[in-house]
C-alpha cells in the first residue's frame, strides 16, 4: 500500500485517485500521523502531498523528519516537495513570480520516474515558491523555462520530488510518472481489485460485529445498497435496514424504490412513512440551512423511534465514502468552512449508543459502484444518480407547499424520462429540475399566464467535487423545455444552468 500524506492540497484527492486507478490501494492521512502508526501501516512508499502553505511559515503543517529514516521510497509533490527539501537541510524561498498553469517540462535526467516519458511534455503548476539549494546527494531532473528544480531526485535512497502536479489531468503524463513511482521505484503490484476488497471487507465485518445485530438507514442510493449487500453477506439476517419515506422524494419513487428494493435484496427492510411529520416541520421555512437542519433532526427523530424496536442493535452502519473521511482529517483537522451542511445518517444518536460499521470508508464513488457490480446488485441501483438526503426540499427554492412539490414532481419526472430516453442518464452525474422561487410573465392561446419558472440541471463529475455542467444538445433542450411547459401545470418558462462547481455547486441550495 502506499501511504498519502495530506498536506492540506485541493488536489490529495486526486493523488489517492490515481494510485487506486494502477489498482494500488492507498490510504490518505494527516501530517499528524505517528511514526508508528507509520511503521504499523508498513506502507511500500511515502507521497507527500502539495499544500496551501509556505514551508518558512510559523505554522506550516509538518511530519515527523523520522520518516526519512525508514528506508522507504518517497514521493513529494509541490509543499511536499518543499517539506522534504527543508528537512533534508536545502532551503525553499519564496518565487518573485507566481507559476500557475501549464508550463513545458525538459527533462534533464531520465531517471526511474521519467522512463520511457516524453523528453518534452505539459505539466501543470501551481505554486509560489521554489527551491533554493538542493539537499546533500539530489540532482535536478528536470526544469521549466520559470523553474529550474521543477523535478530533483536522489535515486539511491529513492527521493524524489516534483514541484508540478503530476495528478492533475493537465499533466498529461503524469498519470504514467505515478505508475513509475508505484511500480518501479516502490515494487508495488496491482492487486487492488473489488473482489479482493469484497472479501476482505466482508471478514472485516464478521470480526467486529461477531454476532450482534446491525442496523442500516438505506435510502435507495447506492452507497446505502452496496453497504447493505456488504453487511448481508457477513451477517445476514443480523442486518435489518430502514428506509424513511420523508416525502420529499421524487414522482413514486417511494414506491418505486421499495419495490426495486424488496427484489434486488434480500434483506430484512423496514419501510416508515413519515411524510407528514416533515412537512409540518418544514413550513413557512424558506432558508436553504434551516431546512438541512429540520430534515437531519426529524429524520433522527424517525429513525430513532424505528431503530429502538429493534432490540439488541450494536451497530449503526453507514454507507460514508472516502471524500468525507479524508475532508474530516485534512491537514487542517477538517473543513475550515461549511459550505453547505450534508444530512447523512451523520449525528449518532446518543441515547442509542450504537458503534458504527462503515465498510465503504475507503472507497470512492466510483468504486462503489464497481464494487456494487462484484457483488451482483441490479443496474438500476448501481447507476442510479445521487440523490440528496434533503431532496426535493433543496430542489425547491423558497417554501415547500404540497403544491409547489406537485409542480416539482411532475416536471422532475418528465425532465428524468426524456433523460432516459435519450441514454444521457448514465453519462450524467446527475440531472433534476429545480423550482425557483419567482414567476415570470408568458403568453399561451393569446392569453397572459404569470407562472412558475423552472431551471434544469445537468452536471458530469467523477466524484461531485468538482463539476461540469453539461452540454446537452440544444434539440434535447428544446423538446424538453416544450414538453415541461406543454404537459404540466404552473410553469410558463424554463432556463438551463451553465455554472460548473467551483464556483458554484451541484444543487441549489
Ligand atoms: P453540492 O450541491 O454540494 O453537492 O455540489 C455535491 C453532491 O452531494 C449531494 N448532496 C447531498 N447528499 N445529503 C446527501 O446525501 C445532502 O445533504 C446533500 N447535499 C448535496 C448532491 O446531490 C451532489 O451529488
Amino acid at each position: 500500500m502506499i501511504l498519502i500524506i495530506d498536506f492540506g492540497s485541493q488536489y490529495n484527492q486526486l493523488i489517492a485517485r490515481r494510485v487506486r486507478e494502477h489498482r494500488v490501494f492507498c490510504q490518505v492521512e494527516p501530517p499528524t500521523i505517528k511514526l508508528a502508526a507509520i511503521e504499523k501501516l508498513n506502507p511500500d512508499g511515502i507521497i507527500l502531498s502539495g499544500g496551501p502553505s509556505s514551508i518558512y511559515e510559523k505554522n506550516s503543517p509538518r511530519i515527523d523528519k523520522a520518516i526519512f529514516g525508514l528506508g522507504i521510497p518517497i514521493l513529494g509533490i509541490c509543499y511536499g516537495l518543499h517539506y522534504m527539501v527543508d528537512a533534508l537541510g536545502g532551503t525553499v524561498k519564496s518565487s518573485k513570480k507566481r507559476e500557475y498553469g501549464f508550463a513545458e517540462l525538459i527533462i534533464k535526467s531520465k531517471n526511474h520516474l521519467f522512463r520511457d516519458i516524453d523528453k518534452r511534455t505539459t505539466c501543470w503548476m501551481s505554486h509560489g515558491d521554489s527551491i533554493g539549494k538542493l539537499p546533500r546527494g539530489f540532482k535536478i531532473t528536470a526544469s521549466t523555462s520559470s523553474t529550474r528544480a521543477a523535478a530533483v531526485a536522489h535515486a539511491r535512497k529513492k527521493r524524489f520530488g516534483v514541484q508540478f502536479h503530476p495528478e492533475v489531468a493537465h499533466t498529461p503524463q503524469g498519470k504514467k510518472m505515478l505508475g513509475r513511482f508505484l511500480f518501479d521505484i516502490c515494487g508495488c503490484k496491482r492487486l487492488w481489485t473489488m473482489k479482493n476488497f469484497a472479501i476482505q471487507a466482508v471478514n472485516r465485518i464478521r470480526e467486529t460485529v461477531g454476532d450482534q445485530r446491525v442496523i442500516l438507514g438505506l435510502s435507495g442510493g447506492v452507497d446505502s445498497s452496496v453497504t447493505a449487500l456488504l453487511i448481508h453477506r457477513a451477517i445476514g439476517k443480523k442486518l435489518t435496514c430502514i428506509f424513511v419515506d420523508n416525502g420529499l422524494l421524487r414522482l413514486k419513487e417511494g414506491e418505486k424504490l421499495k419495490k426495486t428494493l424488496k427484489q434486488h435484496l434480500n434483506i430484512n427492510i423496514r419501510f416508515v412513512s413519515a411524510k407528514r411529520q416533515f412537512l409540518t416541520a418544514l413550513a413557512g421555512v424558506t432558508d436553504p440551512e434551516k431546512k438541512r437542519k429540520i430534515i437531519g433532526r426529524v429524520f433522527m427523530t424517525v429513525f430513532e423511534v424505528e431503530a429502538g424496536k429493534i432490540r439488541n442493535a450494536a451497530f449503526l452502519a453507514q454507507g460514508t465514502l472516502y471524500p468525507d473521511i479524508i475532508e474530516s482529517r485534512s491537514a487542517f483537522g477538517g473543513p475550515t468552512s461549511v459550505i453547505k451542511s450534508h444530512h447523512n445518517v451523520g449525528g449518532l444518536p446518543k441515547k442509542m449508543k450504537l458503534k458504527l460499521v462503515e465498510p465503504l470508508q475507503y472507497l470512492f464513488k466510483d468504486e462503489v459502484r464497481k464494487l456494487g457490480k462484484t457483488l451482483g446488485l441490479s443496474d438500476e441501483l448501481v447507476w442510479r444518480q445521487p440523490f440528496p438526503g434533503p431532496g426535493l426540499a433543496i430542489r425547491i427554492i423558497g417554501e415547500i407547499t404540497a403544491r409547489r412539490l406537485t409542480i416539482l414532481r411532475q416536471v422532475d419526472d418528465l425532465l428524468l424520462q426524456e433523460i432516459k430516453s435519450a441514454g444521457y442518464y448514465k453519462k450524467l452525474w446527475q440531472s433534476f429540475a429545480v423550482l425557483l422561487p419567482i414567476k415570470s410573465v408568458g403568453v399561451m392561446g393569446d392569453k397572459r399566464t404569470y407562472e412558475n419558472i423552472i431551471a434544469i440541471r445537468a452536471v458530469t463529475s467523477k466524484d461531485a467535487m468538482t463539476a461540469d455542467w453539461a452540454k446537452l444538445p440544444h434539440k434535447f433542450l428544446a423538446k424538453v423545455s416544450n414538453r415541461i411547459i406543454n404537459e404540466t401545470n404552473g410553469v410558463n418558462r424554463v432556463v438551463y444552468d451553465i455554472s460548473s462547481k467551483p464556483p458554484s455547486t451541484i444543487e441549489w441550495e
